[in-house]
């Protein structure tokens, strides 16, 4: 297992389309494993692999208040939404300590493949239903502040590279 670079917004490989996975085998699960360690590391809810420039249909959950319940959606789909709209606050590990409201469908049912490349259905609703979402758009080349006006997002556009740049070795 290895720690991954997560890509920080508005870097332009954040905006690739992820590639269906063909096989899942132990290349695959060997993903799998460094983005659990990556996305725990960085304490969040949810990873796609999008965010450490693999661009393969791969995203890790866990929205558990333990940090027990690890879940993996390989070529994850949304089969039904809810015509119910709800408002989260959410944020995104490519855009640390930046927070907006997002409207999404409340509930979803998901099928993807598991680590045994096994089909499996469930339905989210919640934080996990968000997350599910909120990763999969990242597998479109999509991340959450897209939602959100062009003036605000040229904000947060600002606020990133500002941060960026200060953090560079000159
Ligand atoms: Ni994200």
């Amino acid at each position: 297992m290895a720690l991954r670079e997560i890509l920080q917004y508005p870097d332009p490989r954040l905006q690739k389309v992820a590639r269906p996975v063909a096989v899942v085998d132990d290349r695959v699960r060997a993903i799998v494993s460094d983005m659990f360690e990556t996305m725990y590391a960085a304490k969040g809810v949810g990873l796609a692999a999008t965010q450490v420039d693999v661009h393969e249909r791969i995203i890790v959950v866990d929205t558990s208040e333990l940090r027990d319940q690890p879940m993996v959606l390989i070529n994850p789909e949304i089969l039904e939404r809810d015509d119910q709209g709800k408002e989260w606050e959410e944020g995104c590990l490519s855009l640390p300590g930046i927070y907006d409201k997002v409207t999404r469908p409340d509930r979803v049912r998901v099928r993807a493949l598991d680590a045994r490349g096994e089909s499996f259905e469930f339905d989210a609703d919640g934080l996990l239903s968000v997350c599910v979402q909120h990763e999969m758009d990242h597998l479109e080349g999509k991340v959450f502040v897209d939602y959100l006006s062009a003036l605000k997002r040229n904000r947060i556009k600002a606020r990133m590279r500002k941060r960026q740049r200060e953090t560079e070795p000159a």
